[in-house]
Order: C-alpha cells, then structure tokens, then sequence
C-alpha cells in the first residue's frame, strides 16, 4: 500500500515537516463485521497502514481473538475490539472512516441480491449507530448487495438528518481490480500498469467495465472486448464456484478494501485521490452510480465525467439502468417500510 509523503505545516509560526504517521496521530478507522472472511485480512492490512492511529474492530462473535491477534504486530495503529450491539457505540466513537464489510456472503447458485433480506436489516443498523455516534464519519460500504446497501443507509442518514452524500461511498475498487488483471493479461502489460474505469453498479450487468478509457490504450476486437467485460462481470460468481460453499471473494476483496481505505485516509489528509466508487450521483438519470470521483478533505469533491462510450458500452449502459434503477428503489423502500 502507499504511503501518504512527508507534508509541511506552520505551527507556532515555524514551518515544519512532519511525517504521515504524525500528521495521522488522531485518525480512528472502524472495521464492522471485522471477525469475517474480508473483515480480518482487511484488519490485517490496515494494522499495517502508518495513517491510521486507531484500528477498530467490531463484530457480533470474535472479535477479541482477531484483535488480540492483531495487536501482535509491531505496527502503530492501536487496535481496540469490540462484540455486541451493547459495544458498538464505544467502537464507532471519534472514527473518522468506517468500513463495513458485515453480512453474509453468497453460495453457489446465489445473486448478490439473494443477500438483500438479511443484510439490508444488518447495514440499516449499523448506519443507525454510526448517524448517532460518528455522524461526520466517512462511510464505506462492502456489504452486497452494493447496489441497495448503500441507498439504504443514505435514507437511514437523511432520517438522522446527518447524510453528507460526498462521505457516503459503495466499495466498487474490486471490479476496477479485476478489469486492470484480465485486460492486463490479455494485451500483455503488468497489471500494476493498467488502468480499467469501471463503472455503474457492482452486480452482474450493472457492472461496466470501460475498455475504450483505459490506459494503456487496449486495442482488442469487439469480439475479445465482450468477453472481457463479461468475465468481469461475472468474476465474483467465478470466486463463489471455486469456494464452493465456503463464500465469495475474501482476500482480493480486503486487498481492494484496504487500497481504498487508504485512498479515503490520504484524501482526508489532503491529497487529491481518484478512485472509482458507487455514489449519489448527478452524472445520469440514476440517483447512485459509480463512477470516478475525486476523493479530497470532504470527500467526494468532484464526479468526473463518464467520457465517451464505444458502441458495445454504449449498449451496455442502456441494459444496465432498469437493474440498477430497481436494486436502488429496493434498498430506498426497504429503509421507508420498516
Ligand atoms: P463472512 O460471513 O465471512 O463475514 C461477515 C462477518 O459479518 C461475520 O464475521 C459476521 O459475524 C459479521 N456480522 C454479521 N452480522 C453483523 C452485525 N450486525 N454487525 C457486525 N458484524 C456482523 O462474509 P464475508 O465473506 O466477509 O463477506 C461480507 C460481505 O461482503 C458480504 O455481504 C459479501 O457479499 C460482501 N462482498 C462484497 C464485495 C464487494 O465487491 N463489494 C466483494 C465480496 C464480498
């Protein structure tokens, strides 16, 4: 992961240097649902993060072992856990970004939004707490499916009166990962090297991989291009059949969670951050799409332009919509019916 660059600051009149770990001495990060599968890699790779001053963790079961564990490490970030309903205010309190990998994951033969009836009530809670006790938290949502979790909470923030729509993103970093390793493959660069804009939601065809604006330039047939944005599409489905039973994408997905978690830290420390990220959002007639943003001290400080689309994104963005309208208005009216 990278780390934030020495900075400069004036204090008492005498400007100073200091570094990402003193410039990140009050920043508390809250891991719920810390004790799963993406939960305790994601904390293993944060406990190693120098902007990061606390680490939070909190789950309904296991957490002290994960954080005893943890704690091990010769690393800065002081790691705190939390179990229990009776405990998560204690554990949000004062963090600066929460993240939320909670809920179940799929099985062989699931969609994402066969999750919706148990973690829709699991992210509507948490984000109940979180509006109570760190109302100014940038938020970070994992939980699937994506597509109706995160306008689940932001209609539990506008109940609050605490939504700030810049602070509220769905973690799509996952799919951008996926899109930058196959193409990668494909036209034969090192993956660390490409860079695949995807954008619109994170299921299945909602899923849109910009093939036209990556860099570098790919120059495949449309025929190699279909398949490839159908392999992306459906990358997660291929994780949950390799598991067979034993869950989804675990570890690729807490390496894309803490790269983005990083991304938020080095953003509220200043540094102006682009990341692709499921928001509320004006760029379409959709009211959350992902897309790029640039990430700054308040969040999401600008939606950048979704650029122009060849004819096979084209067609794909036109079928995406009805979905992605309908997972939207699902996560909207479970929060207003219940
Ligand atoms: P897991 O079942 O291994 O872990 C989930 C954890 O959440 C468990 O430790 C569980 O005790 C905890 N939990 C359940 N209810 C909770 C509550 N009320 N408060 C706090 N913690 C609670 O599942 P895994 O594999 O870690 O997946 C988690 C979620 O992430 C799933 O919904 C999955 O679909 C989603 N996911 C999202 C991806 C994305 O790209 N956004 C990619 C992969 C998975």
């Amino acid at each position: 992961l990278n780390h934030l660059g020495p900075q400069t600051s004036s204090v008492g009149g005498i400007e100073r240097q200091f570094t990402s770990a003193a410039a990140s001495s009050n920043v508390k990060v809250a891991v719920l649902g810390a004790a799963g599968g993406i939960g305790q890699p994601l904390a293993l790779l944060l406990k190693g993060s120098p902007l990061i001053s606390e680490l939070s963790l909190y789950d309904i079961v296991g957490t002290e072992g994960v954080g005893a564990d943890l704690s091990h490490i010769d690393s800065s970030p002081k790691v705190s856990s939390y179990t229990g309903a009776e405990e998560l205010p204690e554990a949000l309190y004062g963090s600066s970004l929460v993240v939320i990998p909670a809920g179940v994951p799929r099985k062989p033969g699931m969609t994402r939004d066969d999750l919706f009836n148990i973690n829709a009530g699991i992210v509507r809670d948490l984000c109940v707490a979180i509006a109570k006790y760190c109302p100014d938290a940038w938020v970070a949502i994992i939980s699937n499916p994506v597509n109706s979790t995160v306008p689940i909470a932001a209609e539990v923030f506008k109940k609050a009166g605490t939504y700030n729509p810049r602070k509220l993103l769905g973690v799509t970093k996952l799919d951008v990962l996926r899109a930058n390793t196959f193409v990668a493959q494909a036209i034969g660069v090192p993956p660390e090297r490409m860079s695949v804009p995807v954008i619109g939601g994170h299921a299945g065809v909602t899923i849109l991989p910009l093939l036209s604006q990556a860099t570098p330039r790919v120059d495949v047939s449309p025929e190699t291009a279909k398949a490839l944005t159908e392999r992306i599409q459906d990358a997660g489905t291929e994780v949950v059949k390799a598991k067979a039973g034993k869950g989804s994408a675990t570890l690729s997905m807490a390496y894309a969670a803490a790269k983005f978690a990083e991304s938020c830290l080095r953003a509220l420390a200043g540094e102006p951050i682009v990341e692709c990220a499921y928001v509320e959002s004006h760029l379409t007639d959709l009211p959350f799409f992902a897309s790029r943003v640039r990430l700054g001290r308040n969040g999401v400080e600008e939606y950048l332009p979704l650029g122009r689309f060849n004819e096979l994104e084209a067609a794909n963005f036109e079928a995406l919509k009805g979905e992605l309208r309908g997972s939207i208005k699902k996560g909207v009216d479970f929060v207003n019916k219940t």
